[in-house]
């Protein structure tokens, strides 16, 4: 059952990522009113202002600048704020000064908006997911990372670039930490249901022996190139987020590889967070793919989310 009433979304984090972020949902039909949080309140309605002008020449929505008060009636809470990776930093160096905002910014929200699904961004994501699930004390499925969304966009991508094939027709996941120890399916990757192996002889192309190893370095480290240009990265994210944000309003269960609590699969022991496929519709998370893995990415998965445990384990949540 989609949700009831007008589609209100919270995006906490006026900077790069969360400008961008209502900035692609104006294209989003669904969305009818967005309310942007940021410390910086002037930042927040300078952006408000600009896209509430930008709305005009797209259809009417709502766009304000506001506090915790005025998140009140949002389904989303998209969290963006925190800072950002410099030059050289991973998204795990984040994570001290991250679980801090996290800590602060996030109670005073729910208070407003205790329905809401909360939908966190910031780095690094998979520990600050499970951080606000810890803190929210929502069910499991109602808290979801953009986790390695965008990395899975990448990986199409890449692949669609070499196999000339629209990337709408490529199906490839990348799972695990969205960050240095993901995890790209390459077992699993298809062009329109067909394995890659069986696309070459169809195509009457080959593979170069380190394709797979370039293809999985430059998915894990695009992000990384991108900061080293332009300081930080915001319209994949940007996209992936109005994505993840459509499945849920409009029900759509699609198939993402959204970051959530994980506990015993794979023969993982506790309870850590980090992305697999799941179904994503108006309840969150409402299923959790636990796709056949070959033997290496099990090992591969199991070293990112055990990387991820160790990390949750010393904020001593
Ligand atoms: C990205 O992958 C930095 O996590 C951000 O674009």
């Amino acid at each position: 059952m989609p949700l009831q009433g007008p589609a209100k979304v919270a995006i906490i984090g006026a900077g790069y990522v969360g400008a961008s972020t209502a900035f692609a949902l104006l294209f989003s039909p669904i969305v009818k009113e967005m309310v942007l949080v940021d410390i910086n309140r002037r930042r927040a309605e300078g952006e408000a202002m600009d896209l509430a002008h930008a709305a005009t020449l797209i259809r009417p929505v709502k766009i304000y600048a506001g506090g915790p008060a005025d998140c009140a009636g949002a389904r989303i809470i998209i969290f963006t704020a925190g800072a950002n990776q410099q030059p050289g930093e991973t998204r795990l160096d984040l994570v001290h000064r991250n679980t801090a905002i996290v800590r602060e910014v996030l109670p005073p929200l729910l208070q407003y908006c205790p329905d809401a699904l909360i939908l966190m961004v910031a780095n690094p994501v998979d520990v600050l997911t499970y951080v606000a699930w810890k803190i929210s004390g929502l069910p499991e499925n109602k808290v979801l990372g953009s986790g390695t969304v965008l990395d899975s966009a990448r990986f199409r991508h890449l692949l669609s670039r070499h196999l000339h094939v629209d990337p709408r027709n490529i199906h490839a996941y990348v799972i695990g930490e969205h960050g240095d120890t993901e995890v790209p399916i390459w077992s699993l990757a298809n062009v329109a249901g067909v394995d890659l192996e069986e696309f070459y002889l169809l195509d009457g192309t080959t593979e170069e022996e380190t394709f797979r190893t370039g293809i999985s370095r430059q998915v894990r480290e695009a992000a990384y190139e991108i900061i080293e240009r332009k300081g930080a990265t915001a319209y994949g994210v940007a996209l992936a987020l109005s994505r993840i944000t459509e499945s849920i309003l409009r029900d759509e269960k699609s198939v993402l590889t959204v970051s959530s609590v994980i506990r015993g699969l794979y023969g993982l022991e506790g309870e850590v967070a980090f992305s697999l496929p799941c179904l994503v519709g108006s309840q969150g998370r409402e299923k959790i793919l636990a796709i056949p893995l070959g033997a290496g990415e099990l090992a591969a998965l199991r070293h990112s989310a055990t990387t991820l445990q160790e990390i949750i384990t010393r904020l001593r949540l």
